[in-house]
C-alpha cells in the first residue's frame, strides 16, 4: 500500500523540479505532442520519480511535462500506465495522487476508445458524460487515505457538469463535432469480443477504453474536477467484420490532434479560477 509520505515524497520532488500546476492534462494513445506548445516548459521523466511506474506501451512517453498555457500552468503527462501492464491500482493512480499535491485542481482526462455507438465513426472526439467500470476493479480499494478524500466517495459527478458545458460551447465555437456519451472501462489488453460489445451496448455504454476510469475516481476522490474527452480511433469489435490493432488507433489518434488540440486550448481558456485547500 501506498501512503501520503510516499505520495508528499514524489509530489515535492516533481515541485521542485518542474514547479506546480493548476490543470492537468493526461494524453491518450497516440495524443502525444500536444505539451509542445507549453510556454517555459519543464519536464520530469518518470523514471526520476520515486515510485513512479514505467510506461511500457508504444504511443505512450512517460515524463511529466509543466509550463504555461494561456496564462495558467499546465502540467502535462505524456504517456499513461495501465493495469494491463501489470502495474497495481496504486500504481496505475499515483500520478494522480501526485497532481493533486502539487496544487492540481482540474483534471481532463483523454484516452482512445472504440465505439460501441454505431452513430459514432474513427476520428470522432466523445465528451464522456459518466462511466460503467466493469474491470471488476477499484483503485480505491484498501485503507481509505482521508488526507484525500472519504471512504465512499460520490460519483453522481464524476466527469463535472460545468465542465462538460464548458466543452460543449468551445467545440461549437470551434466547428468541432463532439459527440458525448458514457465510456466503459475494460481490463484489455484484449480488445473485446463482440459478444462483449453487443453486451456494454446493452448495459448503456457508447466507447470502450482501458484506462481512464482508475484516474477519474482518484482524482473526484480527492476533490479535483474532471473532464474527460475520448478519442474514438476504431469501431468496436464485431461493429465491421475486421479485426482491431493497435496501429490504426495510433492512427487515428494522429488525425484528431489538432482538432483536439485546439477543443482543449479553448477549454483550459476558459477555466474559472479554483480554490483547493493545501494538503
Ligand atoms: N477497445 C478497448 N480499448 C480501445 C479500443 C477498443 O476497441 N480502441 C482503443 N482503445
Amino acid at each position: 500500500m501506498i501512503d501520503y509520505k510516499d505520495i508528499k515524497r514524489a509530489a515535492n520532488l516533481v515541485t521542485h523540479s518542474i514547479g506546480p500546476a493548476d490543470i492537468a492534462v493526461i494524453l491518450g494513445s497516440g495524443l502525444g505532442g500536444y505539451e509542445e506548445q507549453l510556454i517555459d516548459p519543464a519536464e520530469i521523466d518518470y523514471d526520476e520519480i520515486p515510485g513512479f511506474p514505467a510506461s511500457t506501451v508504444p504511443g505512450h512517453a512517460g515524463k511529466f511535462i509543466a509550463g504555461t498555457l494561456h496564462d495558467k500552468r499546465v502540467l502535462v503527462m505524456s504517456g499513461r500506465v495501465h493495469s494491463y501492464e501489470g502495474y497495481g491500482m496504486d500504481k496505475v493512480t499515483l500520478p494522480i495522487r501526485v497532481m493533486r499535491l502539487i496544487g492540481v485542481k482540474t483534471l481532463i482526462v483523454t484516452n482512445a476508445a472504440g465505439a460501441v455507438n454505431v452513430e459514432f465513426k474513427p476520428g470522432d472526439l466523445m465528451l464522456i458524460d459518466d462511466f460503467i467500470n466493469l474491470s471488476g476493479r477499484n483503485p480505491l480499494r484498501g485503507k481509505n487515505l482521508d488526507r484525500f478524500g472519504p471512504r465512499f466517495p460520490d460519483m453522481t459527478y464524476a466527469y463535472d457538469r460545468e465542465l462538460r458545458q464548458i466543452a460543449f460551447q468551445e467545440a461549437g465555437k470551434l466547428g468541432v463535432n463532439l459527440k458525448r456519451g458514457v465510456y466503459c472501462w475494460m481490463n484489455g489488453p484484449t480488445f473485446e469480443t463482440p459478444a462483449e460489445i453487443r453486451m456494454v451496448r446493452n448495459l448503456g455504454a457508447d466507447a470502450v477504453g482501458m484506462s481512464t476510469v482508475p484516474e477519474t475516481i482518484v482524482a473526484r476522490h480527492s476533490g479535483m474536477r474532471v473532464l474527460g474527452i475520448s478519442t474514438i480511433t476504431n469501431m468496436a469489435a464485431g461493429v465491421l467484420d475486421q479485426p482491431i490493432n493497435h496501429e490504426e488507433v495510433l492512427a487515428a489518434g494522429e488525425l484528431v490532434k489538432e482538432p483536439f488540440r485546439r477543443l482543449v486550448n479553448a477549454i483550459i481558456d476558459r477555466l474559472p479560477e479554483e480554490e483547493i485547500t493545501e494538503m
